[in-house]
């Protein structure tokens, strides 16, 4: 070996053994979302949510130096997830990761990267224990326990004779079994009977016997936690089937890429959301203007929780930058990750989601809520989440 080689390797090696890898230029945020397989009808709407942010950050970058959006898609499965977050922990070396889309993923992903001491935002995993993964895990994403119940109150306020509820869920999902036990508590306190309680896979696609027995049951109230492509094909198939009762859907149906699953069964599904394009903010408007001329429509929720945690990552960098006096650059990659997670759960920012912060644990607090009812168009297949109420 000659000596150039030589002093090039024992600088690399000495380099790497001190952990004193600068963070690269521009800076790598990583995203790990579904961009495969029937959990990318979230996924997709994260990766646009994503790259507005990308865009709109970078007008000004962490005080002059451009973000990168690194990218991995994980399908829809665990072992997807794990494998997308040590690529982009320990091969692209970015600073925090914004995912996984399920928090069924996010249970067997998150581990990784919060041993490894990478700050992990989840944008969409609602089910209970998520920040307690670990002190690197947070979440922009409010928890079923907050939102779920207004859908419930808001049904009821919409039909009081409701009495006979049929509460159905999937049963292979880590969301759909927190929800569903939210669902269950809020109808018991409401008083309501549950008729019926149904199972389902996130893969099924024939939903007979599920619609049968809440036919039998003469529920006038259906309460579905599933994710888009399932909890939309067993809409369809509850309505095609004869039931005319009120439905409420989970946060699995706070997609416009459900509309073309249930077609116009989806009319009148109740959902509460954690996100509105009609919340007055600046940066609201900022981010529904801009996604409107990349994406020619309204964003919706996912995708506001994703530009939402790219956000607080850049804001965290921001605020990292002041806390040490140094350009992100300069700094070393471990030391970036552990002073961004730090400073993730310092402060409040205003967001398209409204004013929020993260508390000491990492889980969100969030002030604004809505209940929107979805309204197919004539042809059945466009739609809209159209709000009925606005929770404060
Ligand atoms: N809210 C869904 C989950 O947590 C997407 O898995």
């Amino acid at each position: 070996m000659k000596f150039a080689a030589v002093v090039t390797l024992v600088v690399t090696l000495f380099a790497g053994a001190a952990g004193a890898e600068n963070v690269s230029k521009p800076i790598p945020i990583g995203i790990a979302v579904a961009q495969t397989s029937n959990v990318a009808l979230f996924g997709q709407e994260q990766m646009n949510g994503a790259k507005v942010a990308e865009k709109y950050f970078n007008i000004s970058g962490i005080n002059g130096t451009p973000i990168k959006l690194i990218s991995q898609d994980t399908g829809g499965d665990e072992a997807g997830a794990i494998n997308a977050f040590q690529n982009l922990v320990s091969k692209e070396k970015v600073v925090g990761i914004v995912g996984p889309t399920l928090s069924q993923q996010a249970f067997a992903a998150d581990p990784v990267a919060n041993r490894l001491k990478v700050p992990v935002i989840a944008p969409s995993n609602t089910a209970k224990g998520i920040p307690q993964i670990g002190e690197f895990v947070g979440r922009v994403s409010a928890p079923v326990a907050k939102v779920a119940p207004f859908a419930v109150t808001q049904a009821l306020k919409l039909n009081p004779a409701i009495k006979r509820v049929a509460i159905l869920y999937a049963q292979n999902d880590a969301f759909c079994s927190s929800e569903t036990t939210i669902f269950q508590q809020a109808v018991k306190r409401q008083k309501l009977e549950i008729a019926t309680l149904q199972k389902f896979m996130t893969t099924d696609t024939d939903f007979t016997t599920q619609a049968t027995a809440v036919l039998r049951a003469k529920a006038d109230l259906v309460i579905i936690s599933g994710l888009a492509a399932d909890g939309g094909n067993l809409v369809k198939q509850l309505r095609q089937l004869g039931y005319k009762g009120t439905i409420i859907g989970g946060n699995g149906f706070n997609t416009t890429n459900v509309f073309p699953v249930c077609g116009k069964n989806c009319e009148g599904i109740l959902v509460a959301q954690a996100y509105s394009p009609l919340a007055q903010n600046p940066l609201n408007k900022a981010f529904v203007d801009e996604y409107r001329r990349t994406f020619i429509k309204d964003p919706p929720q996912f995708a506001a929780q994703s530009f939402t945690a790219i956000q607080l990552i850049v804001e965290g960098l921001r605020k990292v930058e002041i806390a040490t006096k140094k350009k992100i650059t300069q700094l070393d990659l471990a030391t970036v990750r552990v002073e961004l997670n730090k400073a993730l759960r310092k402060g409040s920012y205003m967001t398209p989601l409204g004013e929020i912060s993260l508390d000491a644990e990492g889980d969100i607090n969030q002030h604004s809520f809505y209940v929107s009812k979805i309204k197919m168009d004539i042809s059945g297949k466009v739609g809209v989440f159209a709000i009925v109420s606005v929770v404060k």
